[in-house]
Formats: C-alpha cells, structure tokens, sequence
C-alpha cells in the first residue's frame, strides 16, 4: 500500500541520522532542518560555482527569499545565509555559490558533488520580493557579484511578469567570467517554454566587468549617475511613479544604490511595508 494514500495514516518515522566525518559520531537532524540531496554542481572560475538540490514537498518559498543551508560534516554544522537562485515552481532547489579561501562553509561546500547531503533550515524569508514593491512600470534589479542569485530566481518567475511589463536585470563583477552564470540565466529565461512567453521582449540584460577589458567597464552606479544605464536599455532615469528597484550585493553597493534611488524620490520598501525599492546583502563583510 502506498503510504502517501491521505486515507492511511502515515507511522511517524524515525529522524535520520547523519554521520559526522571527522569524529565519526551519528546525530539525528533536527525538527527544523532538512537533509537534501545535490543534483548537479558546476564550476564557473576559482570561486564561483552552482549547485541544485532535491527540493522538500513541503517547501513554500517566495522567488527571491533565502534559507539557510550546511553540511552534515559536524556535530553543530555551519549554516550561512544562501539566496534561492530557482524560481518557486521549480521542482529542485539552486544556489549560486562563492569559494572562499578558508571560509567555515564554503571551504567544504566547493568539494560537493552529485549524491552528497545537503542540510538546509525550513523557515525562507527575505527583503527582495515582489510582495515588498508596490506596482509599476517597470523592476530594476542591480546586482553584483553572487548577489545576482535572488533575482536568477526572480527572472524566471512568471508572476515577475504579472506585476511588471518591463524587467531589467544588471550585473556587474571584476571579471568577465564572473557573469557566466547570470548570462546562462538570461538564456535560460528566452529559451524555457515555462517562461519564454513572458520574458519575450520584456527581460533586458546589461552587464559590466570592471577590473578587465570589456566592452562595458563601468559600475552600475556610475552608470546610472551618468545616465548611460538608461541610454543604453533606451529608457528614462528613475522615476517614482514608473520604476522599482531591488538591489543585492556587497554593503558598499547597496549603500551607493540605495542612495540614487532615494535621489530620485523612490522610497525603500519592506514585507510590512511594500514601497518603490528594496535591498539585501549578498554576504556579510
Ligand atoms: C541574505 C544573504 C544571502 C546570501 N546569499 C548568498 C548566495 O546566494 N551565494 C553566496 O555565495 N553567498 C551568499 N551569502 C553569503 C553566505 O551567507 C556566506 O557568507 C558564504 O557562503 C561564505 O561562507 P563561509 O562560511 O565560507 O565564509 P564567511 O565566514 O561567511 O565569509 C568570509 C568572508 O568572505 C566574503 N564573502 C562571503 N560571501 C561572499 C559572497 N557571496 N561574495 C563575495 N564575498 C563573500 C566576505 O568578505 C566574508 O566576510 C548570503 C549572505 C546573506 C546575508
Ligand atoms: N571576485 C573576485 O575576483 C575575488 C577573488 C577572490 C576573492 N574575492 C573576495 O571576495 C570579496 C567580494 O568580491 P566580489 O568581486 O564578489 O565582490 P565586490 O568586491 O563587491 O565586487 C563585485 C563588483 O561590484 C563592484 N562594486 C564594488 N563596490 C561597489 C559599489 N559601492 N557600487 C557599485 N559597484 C560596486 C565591483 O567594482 P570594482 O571592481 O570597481 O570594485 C565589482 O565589479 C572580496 O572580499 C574579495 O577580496 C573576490
């Protein structure tokens, strides 16, 4: 008898238990954590890869929330903050992930590969939601670095496209490789039938890299202060009345965007109280 059938109640099953490498003492998993396994992991450069996992029936998310992920690799394993890279109605779960050098998680979660187990706390939420924008025009989203991550979600959400008739994702990082991954998003969103009919001439892309040749050199900021963002995606400057904001990335940069768009008379916005631009940081200095 299948034990999903609603008409048979279900044993209460024993908590798996996980086995910590470097002691070798088995621990259960607790109440408000999941244990998932990895789907696939590619590598973009020395410190930037992706990974998807299987994602829990019992998972609810908004596009553009984080949750906290680990690894079984400890008695108290590291949790750090991760933005869900997949839209909501994805049936696995993605992240974008830095490397860094000697870093408590991301040291052991570059090594992950196809089959290993994922931990990853129940409870979602974040400032970079549609519920936190009032409606307009069009949505800005400004990343850089990992912080394009939220919107790679957001992109390919098709409720994105109910509330916004134009979408306009910028990614700026020091080097030219680094913006593989929201290029291949990009694509992604033009190509996948699920989303295709929604991002058809209505997603645009601007992309810069500042610390190497490239055709754009420029920070998004400056790009905006001296109107060539606009120029060149051949709309307006900021207006209040038209254009939202969401911005993710390093505490300088949301404080440089966040900044401008107060300049223009937008107002910053939050779940309590949605408004013209919302911020999040892509990671902790
Ligand atoms: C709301 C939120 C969402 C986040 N989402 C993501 C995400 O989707 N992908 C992701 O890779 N990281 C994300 N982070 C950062 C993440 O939580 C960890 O900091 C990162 O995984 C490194 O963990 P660690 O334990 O190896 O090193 P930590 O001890 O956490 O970090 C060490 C140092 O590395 C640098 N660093 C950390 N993360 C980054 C980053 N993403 N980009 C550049 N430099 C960084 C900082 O200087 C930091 O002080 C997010 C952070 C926050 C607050
Ligand atoms: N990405 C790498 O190559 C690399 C490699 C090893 C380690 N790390 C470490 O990882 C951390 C973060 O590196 P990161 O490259 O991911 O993030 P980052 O330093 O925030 O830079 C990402 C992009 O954001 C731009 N930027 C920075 N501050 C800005 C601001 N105030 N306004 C607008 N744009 C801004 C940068 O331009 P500028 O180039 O003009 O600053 C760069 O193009 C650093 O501590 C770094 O030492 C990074």
């Amino acid at each position: 008898m299948n034990s999903g059938d609603p008409a048979i109640p279900t044993p209460a099953m024993p908590k798996p238990a996980m086995q910590d490498q470097a002691t070798a003492q088995t621990f259960a998993i607790p109440d408000n954590v999941y244990a998932e396994t990895v789907t696939f992991v590619r590598h973009y450069t020395d410190h930037l890869f992706r990974f998807r996992i299987t994602r829990p029936a019992s998972l609810r998310f908004r596009s553009g929330e984080f949750v906290m992920i680990g690894l079984p690799n400890a008695v108290r394993p590291v949790f750090r903050a991760y933005s869900i890279a997949s839209p909501a109605w994805d049936d696995e779960l993605e992240f974008f992930s830095i490397k860094v050098p000697g870093g408590p998680l991301t040291e052991h979660l570059q090594r992950i590969k196809v089959g290993d187990t994922i931990l990853m706390k129940k409870k979602p939420t974040g400032t970079l939601v549609l519920d936190a924008l009032v409606p307009g025009e069009r949505v800005y989203m400004l990343s850089t670095g990992t912080g394009v991550a939220p919107f790679a979600s957001l992109v390919r959400d098709p409720e994105t496209y109910d509330k916004f008739e134009q979408v306009i994702l910028t990614h700026t990082c020091r080097q030219a490789a680094e913006l593989a991954y929201g290029q291949e998003i990009v694509e992604a969103a033009a190509q996948d039938p699920l989303v295709s009919d929604f991002t058809a001439g209505r997603l645009k892309s601007w992309t810069s890299v500042t610390r190497e040749p490239w055709p754009r050199t420029k920070r998004v900021t400056r790009a905006i202060e001296d109107g060539t963002l606009f120029a060149e995606l051949g709309l307006p400057p900021f207006d209040p009345a038209t254009d939202r904001v969401m911005i993710c990335g390093s505490k300088d940069m949301i404080a440089d965007c966040k900044a401008l768009c107060l300049a223009a008379g937008l107002t910053e916005g939050s779940n309590a109280r949605p408004a013209e631009f919302v911020v999040e940081r892509a990671f902790v200095d």
